[in-house]
């Protein structure tokens, strides 16, 4: 089929950036997306390009120059289901915070929301396309919502996970390592679902590029993809504090196996722990899943990268409460960025959330500078743990407007996240406002230690040993 008309439901982080390089590389395809979130919208819909709902490097260009053309926002969802011939599923899929599998189990309801307002609205044949993250064999429980509330509509179920890095999406989308696409291999229906999609990518990726197998491979693919990202983080983590305590540096390593074209370089940045909406969520999804099926020894493995970043993450504050003499109480620290990773306004899982409430619960003082994150957004990040009431928090913390501000008076500096510019301070100005002896946490190792100790800084950089 020769798709017009594509729909997308779900304005998020992967909604947004994904259709609208669709519609960018495919100007003969009108893309509507929609969202139940009316802000969201019209912030999409907003002329002030530097407050569209989510931040990517080069993003704003690709919506100025096809929004209104063939890119269209709107809350109208049922409009959209209506005249589409494809629809991407793009909702949220956290974990579930009630009932069976709490914790653990992707929330699915979003999702089966989606598939019954299509259900209902549908009066043509439509091809759904699972773009968010789901448990292997969902396609099968869409299928029968389809099948069984539908109009005598017949439907095609794809999945089409998103491999997109937050921070680097447009890129990613442009120029993709492959792009998977799964379908019923059983029916010629599903083929040509399948080679519908496929015709869509291949205006501007390489058909070698653009993979396609059963539903059940591809669903698990992308869970299998993020276990195994994690895993190398953990992995590096793992070693870095190892490195730590026999004098080995973790950059020097990761160098050293990198260079092993087996093991490969890319993902080996010891960090304080990874962050971001993706990686512990469908890692406890993967872990529940061996669990429903018995395979206990496969859940623990992967239980295992999780534990393994909470640690890191813990032991970063317990190191700083540790260095600054045993304790911080009335200490005032500086959090030289809150998103989980550069260049992103997302702080969804970021380790400063958790290093900051580890240091908030012994009673220190937090002043947080972030260029991409919003005020509000930080205080959201803390009361959603509700480790403490929210006017606590504001008088523990505080959210400054720049890095000198933050740093002024602070006995410690402690850097949350990989920003590039962090490395262009003036850090001598930085250390003549602190309280002496002025110490850095370095949790992203992107300072130069030989400069910060010429400086006068007490230098802590993670998996540095001394
Ligand atoms: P998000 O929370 O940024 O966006 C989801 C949007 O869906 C929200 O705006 C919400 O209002 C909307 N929504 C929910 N239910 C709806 C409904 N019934 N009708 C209309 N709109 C509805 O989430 P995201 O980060 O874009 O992630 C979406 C999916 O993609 C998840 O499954 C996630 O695991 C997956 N994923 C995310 C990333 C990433 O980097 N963020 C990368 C790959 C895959
Ligand atoms: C991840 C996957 O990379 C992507 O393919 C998937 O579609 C969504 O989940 P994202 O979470 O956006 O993407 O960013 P990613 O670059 O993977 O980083 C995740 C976290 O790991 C960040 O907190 C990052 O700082 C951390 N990280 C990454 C490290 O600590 N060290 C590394 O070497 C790499």
């Amino acid at each position: 089929m020769n798709i017009k008309n594509i729909c997308c439901i779900g304005a998020g982080y992967v909604g947004g950036p994904t259709m609208a390089v669709i519609a960018k590389q495919c100007p003969n395809i009108k893309v509507t997306i929609v969202d139940i979130n009316e802000a969201r919208i019209a912030a999409w819909n907003s002329n002030n390009f530097d407050a569209l709902p989510v931040f990517e490097p080069g993003l704003a260009e690709i919506v100025k120059e096809t929004r209104g053309r063939n890119l269209f926002f709107s809350t109208d969802v049922n409009k959209a289901i209506d005249e589409a011939e494809m629809i991407f599923i793009s909702v949220n899929t956290p974990t579930k915070t009630y009932g069976k599998g709490k914790g653990m189990a992707a929330d699915l309801k979003y999702i089966e929301l989606c598939a019954r307002q299509i259900a209902q609205v549908a009066k043509e044949d439509k091809i759904v396309v699972e773009k968010s993250t789901l448990p292997v064999r969902t396609a099968s429980a869409i299928k029968s919502i389809l099948d069984n509330t539908g109009n005598g509509v017949q439907f095609q179920i794809l999945s089409n996970p998103e491999f997109l890095a937050e921070g680097t999406a447009v890129q990613d989308l442009l120029f993709p390592d492959r792009v998977l696409i799964g379908g019923d291999t059983a029916t010629n229906e599903g083929q040509k679902a399948v080679q519908s999609l496929v015709e869509i990518y291949t205006n501007w990726i390489p058909k070698a590029q653009v993979l396609t197998t059963n539903l059940w491979s591809s669903e698990l693919s992308k869970l299998t993809a993020n276990a195994f990202l994690a895993q190398r983080v953990s992995s590096i983590n793992a070693m870095s504090e190892i490195c730590e305590k026999t004098g080995a540096d973790v950059r020097e390593v990761s160098k050293a196996i990198g260079m092993d074209s087996r093991i490969g370089s890319k993902f080996l940045n010891a960090s304080v722990g990874f962050g971001g909406s993706c990686f512990q969520k469908d890692i406890l999804n993967l872990v529940y899943i061996a669990k429903s099926y018995g395979l206990d020894e496969v859940a623990d493995y992967w239980e295992q990268v999780i534990i393994m970043n909470e640690h890191q993450k813990n032991r970063f504050s317990d190191n700083i409460v540790k260095t600054l003499y045993n304790t911080v109480s009335g200490k005032n620290i500086a959090f030289l960025g809150w998103a989980f990773k550069k260049d992103t306004n997302d702080t969804r899982e970021s380790p400063a959330i958790k290093v900051a409430d580890n240091l908030l619960n012994e009673q220190a003082l937090i002043s947080v500078f972030d260029p991409k994150v919003v005020e509000e957004r930080i205080y959201a990040d803390l009361e959603y743990l509700n480790s403490r009431d929210p006017q606590e928090n504001r008088t523990l913390l505080s959210v400054k407007k720049d890095q000198y501000q933050a740093c002024h008076n602070v006995h410690a500096v402690a850097i949350l996240t990989e920003w590039d510019v962090f490395k262009t301070y003036d850090w001598q100005k930085i250390y003549n406002g602190m309280q002496k002896p002025a110490f850095i946490f370095d949790g992203r190792g992107v300072l130069d230690k030989t400069l910060m100790e010429t400086i006068g800084f007490t230098y802590y950089k993670i998996g540095s040993g001394n």
